[in-house]
């Protein structure tokens, strides 16, 4: 592939027409692919990449239907709005007569379409929505981490509800029909305490 463009280039110079400075640039990136590999020192967007790296779990329709914006859960891999108006409620377990584990038990229940489950089965309370919907990888990383915005957890905290909470775990075991977070939990968890070992770094941008 390197050699290729080097040929290329060497080939591209010794036309001399006009655009020659184009040709040029290509050169010099050509040459730069030549350069030895200088070693990962760990600049501030090389270590955002240690929370990218398990964001796409965040990011994962089981997750962002309980963190996504509005005022109600949502349902399946489209995130449609949960039916029969279920919605969050003054504390998070939903209005009078639709409290969620009215259907919603500790644990899933076996068949397809029957309500999922896990204990204490939720929406954060109004106060403190914990909505990562329409965040960047930055922002969701900076939320995450704000006691304000995380019910006062501290990193340890966090990392332990990320890697052990009930309601988080059920990610990986949705029940019939739904798709597991993209992860696997044991990948998942070493990259949440690389992470947390680094100092919780979040992406520069
Ligand atoms: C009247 C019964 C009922 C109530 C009340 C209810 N749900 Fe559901 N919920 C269901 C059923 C049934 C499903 C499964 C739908 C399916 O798989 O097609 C479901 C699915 C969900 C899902 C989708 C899981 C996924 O990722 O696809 C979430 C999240 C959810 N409910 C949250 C809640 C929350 C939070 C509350 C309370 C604020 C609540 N539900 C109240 C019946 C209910
Ligand atoms: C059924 C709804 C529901 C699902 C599904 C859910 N969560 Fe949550 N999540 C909550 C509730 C409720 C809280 C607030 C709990 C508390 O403060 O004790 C919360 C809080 C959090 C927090 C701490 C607050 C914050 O924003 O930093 C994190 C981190 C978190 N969830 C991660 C996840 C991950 C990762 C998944 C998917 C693997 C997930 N959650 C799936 C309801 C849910």
């Amino acid at each position: 592939m390197r050699l290729s463009r080097m040929v290329i280039c060497f080939a591209l110079m010794s036309l001399a027409v006009p655009g020659v400075l184009g040709r040029l640039g290509f050169c010099r990136a050509a040459a730069a692919a030549h350069a030895p590999v200088v070693p990962d020192t760990g600049t501030a967007s090389d270590e955002g990449a240690l929370f990218t790296a398990f964001a796409p779990v965040l990011r994962h329709p089981r997750c962002m239907n309980c963190h996504s914006q509005g005022d109600y859960p949502r349902q399946g891999d489209d995130g449609h709005p949960h039916t029969m108006n279920v919605r969050r409620g003054p504390v998070g377990f939903g209005v009078t007569a639709e409290k969620c584990n009215t259907c919603h038990q500790d644990h899933n229940l076996v068949g397809a379409h029957l309500p999922p489950g896990a204990p204490g089965w939720r929406l954060p309370p109004p106060a403190m929505p914990m909505i990562w919907e329409g965040l960047t990888d930055t922002q969701l990383c900076q939320s995450i981490k704000d006691p304000k915005q995380n019910r006062n957890r501290n990193l340890d905290q966090l990392v332990e509800h990320l890697t052990e909470d009930k309601l988080v775990m059920w990610g990986w075991n949705p029940g019939e029909g739904r798709t597991p977070v993209p992860i696997p939990h044991d990948e998942f968890t070493a990259k949440v305490k690389r992470w947390q070992a680094a100092g919780a770094p979040c992406p520069a941008k």
